[in-house]
């Protein structure tokens, strides 16, 4: 049990056809209710952190829950960073321990990004770190409704092979059209499954990521909003997309607004019923348990990943 970098879960499964869970951790209780249900699923598990959470929770005390979280379950688990912005984010996190970082250089010329995630794979490499950068700018396809368009937005896949050649980075996140958030799609929800295929062909031995891959859950969209909560029209990757992106390359399939909306909704709903309770424990209990039973759904149902520890 220990930290693990993602070299051989994500090569397991690349050749399986499966894809790892990437959740993005912000306190104890989601840490708790994530690492719980890839347990009780016997699956493998990379933890993420982003910025935002590090100014939220402080780096020191993230480490040492996930920590924590290891020695408790006895479990391994990759520790990464989630969009990292430049080289000093992810050189901090390696030194910090963290097993796996990405480089997110996507908003940059084709050629900066090359040159900062080269950056970031020499120095992480020396210290046996894994790093994943990004190519393509998360957008739905509706926003790009031509194929010029969407070759201006969405990862080209002559590009990727060049990028992931010249960097020797070890994973890819590709924009295919999801996007962060509860919001994802207009209309009906269209991935560019073309595309993601395209470039699976051409860089097979490269683990592809998808980030923006919540489902935005309906259940716990219409709890939200029965107790209080407002959020219309939310709309995300339905499961049955991930499970096909899986089977195309797609290693790891990064969700956090599930994360949230699940714990909210719980929280939303305790409120309400008992009005007169104020123990944080009342309420963060049964968020941590709906956060459980939703990363054992996913890992399960979705992912394909159970008993692939
Ligand atoms: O990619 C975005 C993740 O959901 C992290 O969000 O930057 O608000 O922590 P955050
Ligand atoms: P969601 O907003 O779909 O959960 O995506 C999270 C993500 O990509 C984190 O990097
Ligand atoms: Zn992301």
């Amino acid at each position: 049990m220990g930290f693990v970098t993602t070299k051989d879960m994500f090569a397991k499964a690349l050749n399986e056809d499966y894809a790892v869970g990437a959740f993005n951790v912000n306190n104890m209780e989601i840490i708790q209710g994530i690492v719980e249900a890839a347990q009780q699923e016997n699956a493998p598990l990379i933890l993420q952190v982003s910025a935002g959470a590090r100014k939220y929770a402080k780096p020191a005390y993230l480490l040492k829950l996930v920590e924590a979280a290891i020695l408790d379950t006895g479990l391994d688990i990759a520790l990464h960073l989630d969009h990292g912005e430049d080289f000093d984010i992810c050189k901090k996190c390696v030194d910090d321990g963290f097993t796996s970082v990405m480089i997110d250089g996507s908003k940059h010329p084709f050629e900066e990004n090359i040159r900062m995630t080269k950056e970031v794979v020499e120095y992480a490499h020396d210290k046996g770190v894994v790093v994943e950068a990004e190519l393509g700018k998360l957008a739905g396809i509706e926003d790009a409704v031509n194929v010029s368009a969407r070759d201006a937005t969405f990862t080209v896949p002559e590009e990727a092979a060049e990028f992931v050649e010249k960097t020797g980075v070890d994973s890819l996140a590709v924009a295919i059209g999801t996007s962060h958030g509860a919001y994802k799609f207009k209309g009906e929800p269209r991935l560019d499954f073309d595309r993601l295929k395209e470039i699976h062909a051409l860089i097979p031995d490269t683990p592809l990521v998808l980030h923006g891959a919540s489902t935005v859950l309906p259940e716990f969209v219409a709890k939200c909003n029965q107790y209080g909560g407002d959020i219309p029209g939310a709309q995300g990757v339905p499961e049955e997309m991930i499970r096909e992106a899986s089977k195309h390359g797609v290693c790891k399939v990064n969700i956090d607004t599930d994360l949230r909306l699940a714990m909210t909704a719980e929280i939303r709903k305790y409120m309400v019923e008992h009005p007169a309770d104020f123990d944080p424990r009342k309420y963060l209990g049964p968020a941590r348990d709906a956060i459980r039973g939703m990363v054992a759904h996913k890992i399960s149902n979705v992912l394909n990943a159970s008993n692939k520890r």
